[in-house]
């Protein structure tokens, strides 16, 4: 945590496809705070290596690369020098990528600095895998999104179908199994609850009733 700040902070983590870019965004604009999306970072990182020609299996490249992303995000919009990558960004390769580079301690110490900076202003959301564990520990809330992996997948199948892109749900399942179970079972920073983090399964509930738990949780805080 930013030691000077005193900003606070929502954090919400989860696996894949769980909902917590869209909560986390709906739960920003109702409060009025500003937003971290971290695995754009990892995102971004892979997707500089494929610009750049570097192998994602070099670690010390990777992490060059991630410490020197010249990154901007503004009003929704992710750039990438003067391109904006935010469509690019959500390719499913990319995806891919971007958890096995977020595997490398090297890469996440790189990357550290600049999430904490986002702490600023009047409160900041922000989601990803390790928000709640290792970016922002002393967060007053902390949110888990989980959801069956089935429905998961069913709902990256529909974005992607209401973008036009076409998608084979099958594969889709299996990249998010792949994902999932490297995000957990890597050795740093895995994708786990914090012991203080409120689990919601969105499983069955709405985006919007997922929202207003986690403001309840929020306004309870208040108290
Ligand atoms: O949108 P989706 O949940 O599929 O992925 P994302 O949040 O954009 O993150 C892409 C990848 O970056 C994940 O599969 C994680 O491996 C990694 N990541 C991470 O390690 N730590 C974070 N705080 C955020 C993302």
């Amino acid at each position: 945590m930013n030691k000077h700040s005193t900003t606070p902070v929502i954090t919400i983590d989860g696996p894949t496809a769980s909902g917590k870019g869209t909560v986390a965004a709906l739960v920003a604009a109702h409060l009025g705070w500003q937003i971290l999306d971290s695995g754009a970072l990892y995102r971004l990182t892979a997707l500089a290596c494929l610009r750049q020609g570097v192998d994602t299996n070099e670690i010390d490249a990777v992490a060059q690369v991630a410490r020197q992303l010249d990154v901007n995000f503004d009003q929704g919009r992710c750039f990438l020098g003067a391109e904006d990558v935010t469509d690019a960004l959500r390719a499913e390769k990319i995806g891919l990528l971007a958890s096995q580079v977020a595997a490398y301690p090297a890469v996440r110490d790189a990357l550290l600095a600049r999430q904490r900076d986002f702490q600023q202003g009047a409160g900041l959301v922000a989601d990803g895998r390790d928000m709640g564990t290792v970016v922002f520990p002393d967060a007053p809330l902390k949110i888990f999104l989980v959801a069956d992996v089935q429905s998961r997948a069913q709902r990256r199948y529909n974005q992607l179908i209401e973008k036009g892109v076409s998608a084979n749900l099958l594969d889709l399942l299996a990249d998010l199994q792949a994902r999932d179970l490297r995000d957990t079972s890597r050795a740093v920073a895995p994708l786990k609850a914090a012991p203080d983090a409120y689990i919601i399964d969105s499983t069955t509930l709405s985006i919007n009733d997922t929202v207003d738990q986690v403001l309840q949780y929020w306004a309870k805080k208040q108290n």
